[in-house]
Order: structure tokens, then sequence, then C-alpha cells
């Protein structure tokens, strides 16, 4: 028997909404498999916590988290929080604290009806883009000079080490020759005449070691029209910090919205425990109504049982969602359907039995 231990932080809005879901899941799993458990602990951190606390995790926090396997967080920020300090005093504070260096965001399109391009078929988008996830545009680094003067000047400062731009780069290569898939680096090594050349250079040197993977490179102004005009160009994808948040919107948009984006933050070497959430926000808009989409979320837990090396499961979590999306009347409204998020969280676990049962993953 294994057990996972699960750190639950469902934050603020949808956030608990959707999570609810993701548990409900997880713990039909449980029941189905004899061989796996799974432990919960929940975190109320969040904005919620900032107003009463003034702080948006407990100090030791960090500490806290260590001890597991996988953490699952629903979304945060509210309104009345600005959204800098809810985004670095917790999510990328979590990320950096863990050296969550990868980011995994699958762009594959479920269903056909999902994508506004003309033309285009599940066969034509299916990529998975590996965001570097711990420095670059993000690190954080820079100054603000001479604020409210004339001669104000702000330097925000892009930080890539050797280290940190050649262990992301070699992920993705290994990715690449594990999964017989290309390989496509995104950079700007025309305009950004230090950090990008730097990038595509390591590029080049990292895959002197993977001759059997094959290479593209784009620049990311062109990547990002072909993300649109031609998704069947890409397999596996390695960009920066900036980049893969921006393209992975592009990504999110030809794939169905944010109901159904979803990513993983990795440390592969599993010191720390890496992070699963659904990539949209809190949706204050619709929060406490339930008809937020659990769909990401769910797809969440299906990247953590890969991580967790329980690939059938979360192969068998992924059919599952292209099943319940052929259901139009099971879906919640986001996606033209008039069920509740805890009906939509019900149909799927129903599914997911009836999958696991005809891929033999569990006896009848
Ligand atoms: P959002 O993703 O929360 O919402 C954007 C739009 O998509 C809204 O119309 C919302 O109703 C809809 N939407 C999002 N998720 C949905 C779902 N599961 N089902 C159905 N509809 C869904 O982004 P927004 O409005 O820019 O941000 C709201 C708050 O969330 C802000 O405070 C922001 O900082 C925070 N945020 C947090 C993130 C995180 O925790 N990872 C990521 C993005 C935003
Ligand atoms: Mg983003």
């Amino acid at each position: 028997m294994k057990n996972y231990n699960i750190a639950l932080i469902p934050g603020d809005g949808i956030g608990p909404e959707v999570v609810a879901e993701g548990v409900k899941v997880l713990k039909s799993i449980e029941k189905m498999d004899s061989r796996i458990s799974f432990s919960f602990q929940d975190f109320p951190w969040g904005c919620e916590y900032y107003l009463e606390h003034g702080k948006m995790m407990d100090d030791d926090g960090i500490e806290k988290l260590k001890a597991f396997d996988a953490i699952y967080l629903g979304a945060v920020g509210y309104p009345g929080v600005p959204d800098h300090i809810s985004l670095w005093d917790l999510l990328l504070r979590i990320r950096k604290e863990f050296d969550l260096y990868v980011n995994l965001r699958p762009i594959t399109l479920l269903n056909d009806s999902l994508t506004p391009l003309k033309d285009k078929t599940k066969k034509d988008i299916d990529f998975l883009v590996i965001r570097e996830n711990s420095e670059g545009e993000y690190a954080g680094a820079g100054d603000w000079l001479f604020k409210g003067k004339p001669e104000e000047v702000v330097l925000q400062t892009g930080v890539f080490s050797r280290k940190g731009t050649e262990r992301i780069i070699r992920y993705a290569y290994e990715e690449a020759r594990k999964q017989k898939k290309t390989l496509t680096s995104i950079s700007k090594g025309n305009a950004l005449n230090y950090s990008m050349v730097f990038w595509d250079e390591v590029f080049d040197e990292v895959g002197k070691e993977y001759p059997d993977v094959e290479t593209y490179s784009y620049l990311v102004d062109a990547a990002s029209l072909y993300f649109v005009s031609d998704p069947e160009r890409f397999e596996i994808v390695v960009t920066s910090n900036l980049f893969g948040d921006i393209l992975t919107d592009i990504g999110a948009a030809i794939t169905g919205g944010m109901g159904l984006a979803t990513g993983a933050n990795v440390n592969p070497e599993k010191e720390f425990p890496s992070m699963f959430e659904p990539v949209h926000g809190s949706a204050p808009d619709i929060s406490g109504k339930e008809i937020s989409n659990p769909l990401a979320a769910i797809w969440s837990v299906s990247q953590m049982m890969d991580f967790f090396g329980e690939e059938k499961w979360g192969a068998a979590i992924l059919d599952s969602i292209k099943n319940i999306l052929e259901e139009t009347n099971q879906l919640t409204p986001d996606l033209g359907g008039k069920a509740s998020t805890p009906q939509v969280g019900d149909r799927f676990t129903e599914i997911l039995k009836e999958n696991a049962i005809s891929k033999g993953i569990i006896a009848k």
C-alpha cells in the first residue's frame, strides 16, 4: 500500500469549490484501488487569511509544507488584496522556496468543439510547454530609483544563471527523448542580446548530448503566430518564465479557455513537494454560485498522479475528461451546460470508474 500525503491550499473565490471536486476524484481512486491511499491536510491560507492575519500564510508555512508529497492549490487572489502581494507571498514563495523550477503546461485539445481555430482538431493541438519557473524575467531583481521625481528610473532585470538555464533545457531534452518527440526552444536572441543569446547557446550545447532528439528554435513572436496558425508544429516546447507565461495563455485559448487549463510546478529531484494547480484565478465574478468548472482542477489531479508514478490513473483521468466533454448537459455553463460544480465532479467519478474497469486498472 502506498500512501500519498497531500497538502490542500484551496485559497480564495472558486478555489475551494474546484479543489473539493479534485479531492472527490482522489478519494474515488483511493476507494477503487486498494494499492493507493491519500491523506489530506487543509491549510486556510490566502487573501481572507491575509485580511485577518496580515499575512498570506503562517510564518512557518514553508516548514509545515515540507513534509508533504504534493501540494494541491486552488487559486489565490481577491478584491481588496493587491495582486502582487497575494502572488508573491504565497504562490511565488512556494515556487521559489521549494525550487519548483519546472512548470508543465499541457496544451492538448480534448474535444474538437473547444478550439476557436478553424479546421483544427485534436490531432493538430497536442503538445507540452515546459516553462522555466524559478528565475529569468520573473527573478524579482531590479531597482526603483528617484521614485516620483522627473528623473525616475525603474530597472527590471532578467536573471539567467547557467545552472537554471541548463537544468530546464536538460529536463526538456530528457522529456523529448523519453516521449520520442521533437523539442522546440522559444527565445528572442535577436533583441535580448545577453539573456536569450545565452539561452540559445545552452540549448545547442546541451543538445549535443541528445543527438537522437530532433530540435527546432523559434523567436517568441513567430512562435506566438505558429501557436495559432500552425499548432501541429509543436510536440515538446521549452521556454523562459515570461515567454512561457504568455504563450501558455495562448495555449489555453486554443484548447478551450481557462476552465480547462492546468499546470504543474515540479521539483524533479523530489527534494521538496511539487505543486499542482489549475491555471485560472479565483474568479470573484462567479464565486459562490457553484457554476465554476472543476475540470482544470481535475486535470491537475491527472498531472499529480503522473508525477507520483501512477500514470495509469493519470491517463484514465485525462480520458475521462475527454468523455465528459462529450456530454454537454453534464458540464458547467462556461462549456455550454447547466450542471453545477459538484454535479460535474459526481458524474466525473462515475465515468472514471467505468474507464478504470474497461482499462483493467481495477476489477469489475
Ligand atoms: P480568473 O482566471 O479568476 O477569471 C477570468 C475569467 O474566467 C472570469 O470571467 C472567470 O469567471 C472565468 N473563469 C476562471 N476560471 C473559471 C472556471 N474554473 N470555471 C468557469 N469560469 C472560469 O482571472 P482574473 O479575473 O484575472 O483574476 C481574478 C483573481 O484571481 C485576481 O485576484 C488574480 O490575481 C487571481 N489569479 C490567481 C491565480 C492563481 O492563483 N494561480 C491565477 C490568475 C489570477
Ligand atoms: Mg499566467
